[in-house]
């Protein structure tokens, strides 16, 4: 029994936010144990992540989309009154607040293929990792609530699959300029010589892609893992597909075990194919937990949650994401075809489903990953269960209040998970990529397609960077 325990490996264990007064739930800003209102107070994410580090969670998540929840362009009054995905801040603006009261602690951000200049957006995550000691992550998107982020921009909807392939061109270039134009040493800082940098080692790249083009020096001097370690979220074929060639960890929607089971080796065999270590991917699901002392006492406080729910709210957020108004369509039809153009899992998630049906799961659910009710241990078993059947590797922990689910994780769950040996260990590595692939890694993997744009270091020699 020791050895079993012994042999398994940690998962992976984040945490899901979101810079707004609910997070990822409907409209739990109003229980009485929630600060999630608080979310513009700087001290309420230092706290956070302070108390994340100290459970060594290995990283703390932002989700963050400039889309609304309008529905036809108009935003229901109940999501206005409810602050379902309206209002929200820049989490941007919160992480080097992060960074500063905790040593450790990974961020991962959301920024969109769509929305952001490829050179502004590579700028701002270098500098990030500089100043935290290589400790950002990027989550890519191509972008929830496109319809409505492309009208507050001013800008055309592009279709479902041309995201994607816009999204391609996006991080080729985000390669080169993170990757191409400094080699690793070119940084000298000499007084002596009056030599800050060598020109000899910086390189103008110049690019011409399908849908980008870049051509200069990139201005930040090369930070401690270069490009941010890859996150991505977007689970369609295409998606999958994207993922399998770029990502570094999936945050996949989770389904069915079945159908995640499918998804998870269908990424790992789509990056085998295009010749990297499919099981080097990590894959992580959504997970919202509610622990009690008893099943009754977890149950009891999910009704409570659920309660915060309602069928507009839960149409409104599902509208957010992928565009389809529920409460417009037949309650007793599936979604109808031609109906998933902006976002291709949300609807096939609910394949066969009646709207009815729908509204009812996500007047529950939401758009959260699994949840899991009961005490500590009935929620690990479940996690143990759900993991060896689908092969993902660890978890994104999608909360309903704070401080109240957070107390419930970190103090109820995680020491559960540690005795069985799943819990985060303690930091030993710096930077976010190394805690993925080990000390002495803080580039991409040389089987990376983002490896080839690298300048000044030889494949296989990232050991040697001195960071
Ligand atoms: C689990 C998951 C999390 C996502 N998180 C975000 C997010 O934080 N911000 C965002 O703009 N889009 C987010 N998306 C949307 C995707 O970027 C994508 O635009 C959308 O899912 C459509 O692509 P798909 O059909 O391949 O899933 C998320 C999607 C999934 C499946």
């Amino acid at each position: 029994m020791t050895d079993a325990i012994n042999s398994k490996r940690p998962w992976t264990i984040g945490f899901f936010e979101h810079m707004n007064p609910n997070g990822i739930t409907g409209a739990t800003w109003q229980h009485p144990g929630n600060t999630g209102s608080d979310y513009l107070d700087l001290e309420y994410w230092m706290r956070l992540a302070r108390r994340l580090e100290e459970a060594n969670a290995d990283f703390l998540f932002f989700a963050d989309s400039y889309g609304n929840p309008a529905v036809d362009g108009v935003i229901p009054d109940e999501s206005i009154r409810m602050a379902n995905h309206i209002p929200g801040a820049d989490p941007f603006a919160v992480i080097p607040a992060i960074f500063a009261v905790t040593e450790h602690l990974p961020v991962v951000v959301t920024a969109s293929t769509i929305f952001e200049e490829p050179y502004a957006n590579a700028r701002r995550f270098a500098t990030l990792d500089h100043i935290s000691g290589g400790r950002i992550g990027w989550n890519v998107v191509t972008s929830a609530g496109a319809a409505a982020a492309a009208e507050l921009f001013g800008r055309d909807l592009v279709a479902h699959d041309e995201r994607y392939d816009r999204a391609d061109d996006y991080l080729e270039l985000s390669y080169r300029l993170l990757e191409g134009s400094w080699e690793p040493d070119a940084v000298v800082k000499d007084q002596a010589t009056a030599t800050y940098a060598d020109p000899d080692k910086v390189h103008p790249i110049d690019y011409s892609g399908p849908y980008f083009r870049s051509r200069g020096v990139f201005s930040v001097e090369p930070s401690p893992q270069r490009m941010p370690f890859v996150f991505q979220a977007g689970s369609s074929g295409r998606g999958r597909e994207f993922a399998a060639t770029h990502a570094e960890c999936v945050f996949l929607q989770a389904t069915t075990v079945e159908n995640d089971a499918a998804a998870v080796a269908d990424i790992r065999a789509r990056a085998q194919a295009v010749g990297r270590d499919g099981d080097a991917i990590k894959i992580i699901v959504g997970l919202t937990v509610i622990v009690g002392d008893t099943p009754d006492e977890a149950k009891k406080k999910f009704e409570e949650f659920a309660s915060y729910h309602s069928e507009e709210i839960a149409a409104a957020q599902f509208s957010h994401y992928s565009g389809v108004d529920l409460l417009a369509l037949d309650l007793d039809q599936p979604i109808p075809a031609g109906n998933d153009e902006l976002s291709r899992s949300s609807v096939e998630r609910f394949d066969g489903w009646t709207v009815r049906e729908i509204l009812n799961e996500l007047k529950t659910r939401g758009v959260r990953g699994i949840i899991s009710v009961g005490t500590a241990g009935e929620v690990a078993d479940r996690m143990e269960a759900y993991a060896t059947a689908t092969g993902v590797d660890g978890f994104l922990m999608e909360t309903y209040t704070n401080p109240g689910t957070y107390d419930e994780i970190l103090d109820n769950l995680l020491p559960e998970l540690r005795t069985r040996g799943r819990a985060p260990e303690p930091f030993t590595t710096k930077t976010l990529r190394e805690r993925f692939q080990g000390e002495g890694h803080p580039y991409l993997d040389d089987a990376h397609p983002g490896s080839r744009f690298r300048v000044g270091l030889a494949p296989g020699a990232d050991s040697e960077a001195s960071i």
